[in-house]
């Protein structure tokens, strides 16, 4: 991704900046939310978008003196109204409503809305020109060039929020492309680093749950704990830094204090470190193309007892191969694998499936489709391939 950083000016009192935050409720809209009202002065907001939590999402509206509060469960728009009623802020409910906020005029987009509902607002906020904050992978993993393409075409950014691709943004050197070696994701490992298979056949979702260095949503952190967030993310390195899947590399690194790095043909490693805390590459991303200031806790390196790293194991580990297989397919593959894991994720929650059983069925339903390198063409296209995985994931999880 090449970019024009001299048409963006970084936020500030004289010139504030518009902003959307699609997700505001969950984990990485709540710490975008926090970081914006520190500085209320240097930010518009202009939308904020919740799927059902109309409580939490009334409160930042008023908070932030939102123009517009949307929650995507058409039912909730009665509580909603009556949570802002007595303000100036807009109310909307549904999906369109969704959509709507991402063609509201701010010129930063937080995409943070979890799995494929955010798609589409993603992808309309990229359409219109926006610097697009993309937290929401799994919008870019199905949408792949049809989402980098529409970017590039508009004149929007596309900037990695991950904490994975935001290092890699900060350390890639775009006229150094040509001598980069590989990209090497680091990956914590997640919960069961050091669980057998037998052990994690009988994993809980609450054991699951209980990541050791990141508090996230539920949905990311059972992919950490199958460690399918990894997958995911090195289908997001190829499509965001465009270098082939053999030259992205993963890496364990239990600490998650080095959060990537970007190896060069000359033998130079360059790395982006910090807490494991998602607001330092949320703070980046409000700030760029400049840098803020930001509350993170600064890495304190007389405290840090050792970094150390280990090769990930796919054999306990299955998603990883997935993934990576998913990746040189390319084509329907990502949208089905990704359209599978979100199905078995919500049923391995709902206690229906057992924890190896997402990945198995993610392999079974990829195995089971015909004509799975066939090029993506539009957004329906991806919507339908979408509904049939899942619907065959449906199924898989009747048969067990
Ligand atoms: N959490 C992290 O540290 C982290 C790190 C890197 C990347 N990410 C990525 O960031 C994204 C968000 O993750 P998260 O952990 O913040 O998730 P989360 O805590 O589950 O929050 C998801 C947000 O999306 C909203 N939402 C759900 N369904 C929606 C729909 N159909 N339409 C509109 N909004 C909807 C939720 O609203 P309600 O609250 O009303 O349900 C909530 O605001 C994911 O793609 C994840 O992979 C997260």
């Amino acid at each position: 991704m090449d970019m024009n950083i001299t048409e963006w000016s970084a936020p500030s009192r004289d010139r504030p900046r518009g902003v959307t935050i699609l997700g505001s409720t969950g984990s990485v809209g709540q710490s975008t939310v926090d970081l914006i009202a520190r500085e209320p002065d240097r930010y518009r907001v202009e939308a904020l978008v919740a799927g059902n939590s109309v409580d939490a999402l009334a409160e930042q509206a008023r908070r932030l003196n939102a123009r517009l509060a949307v929650v995507a469960n058409p039912q909730r728009y009665r509580a909603l109204k009556d949570a802002l009623a007595g303000t100036s802020i807009e109310v909307a409910a549904g999906p369109e409503a969704v959509v709507e906020a991402a063609e509201r005029p701010a010129e930063w987009v937080m995409a943070a809305v979890v799995g494929f509902a955010g798609l589409k607002s993603t992808l309309v906020a990229a359409r219109r020109g926006a610097i697009v904050a993309l937290a929401n992978k799994e919008a870019l993993v199905c949408a792949g060039r049809l989402l980098t393409e529409t970017i590039e075409e508009s004149g929007g950014v596309l900037l990695p929020v991950d904490s994975e691709h935001n290092a890699i943004f900060q350390v890639l050197e775009p006229r150094h492309r040509h001598a980069i070696d590989r990209l090497i994701l680091t990956a914590s490992g997640g919960p069961f680093r050091n669980w057998s298979s037998a052990d994690m056949a009988e994993a809980t979702p609450e054991q699951a749950l209980a990541h050791p260095n990141w508090d996230m949503g539920a949905k990311i952190s059972i992919d950490s704990a199958t460690m399918m967030n990894k997958g995911l993310e090195l289908i997001e390195a190829h499509l965001l830094f465009g270098l082939p899947a053999d030259q992205v590399e993963i890496v364990v690194h239990p600490q998650s204090v080095i959060h990537s790095m970007v190896a060069y043909t000359d033998g130079s490693v360059l790395a982006q470190l910090g807490t494991p805390d998602m607001r330092v590459p949320i703070t980046h991303a409000l700030g760029w193309p400049s840098r803020i200031e930001g509350p993170a806790a600064r890495l304190e390196f007389g405290g840090l007892a050792a970094l150390t790293f280990e090769r990930p194991d796919s054999g306990r580990f299955p998603s990883l191969r997935l993934a990576r297989e998913a990746l040189v397919t390319g084509g329907f593959a990502p949208i089905v694998l990704n359209a599978t894991n979100e199905a078995a994720v919500a049923a391995f929650l709902a206690r229906r499936i057992g924890f190896l059983d997402i990945a198995r069925i993610v392999e079974d339903v990829m195995a089971g489709w015909d004509r799975l390198s066939e090029p993506v063409e539009s957004l329906q296209q991806i919507q339908s391939v979408d509904l049939e995985a899942r619907s065959r994931a449906e199924k898989a999880f009747q048969d067990k």
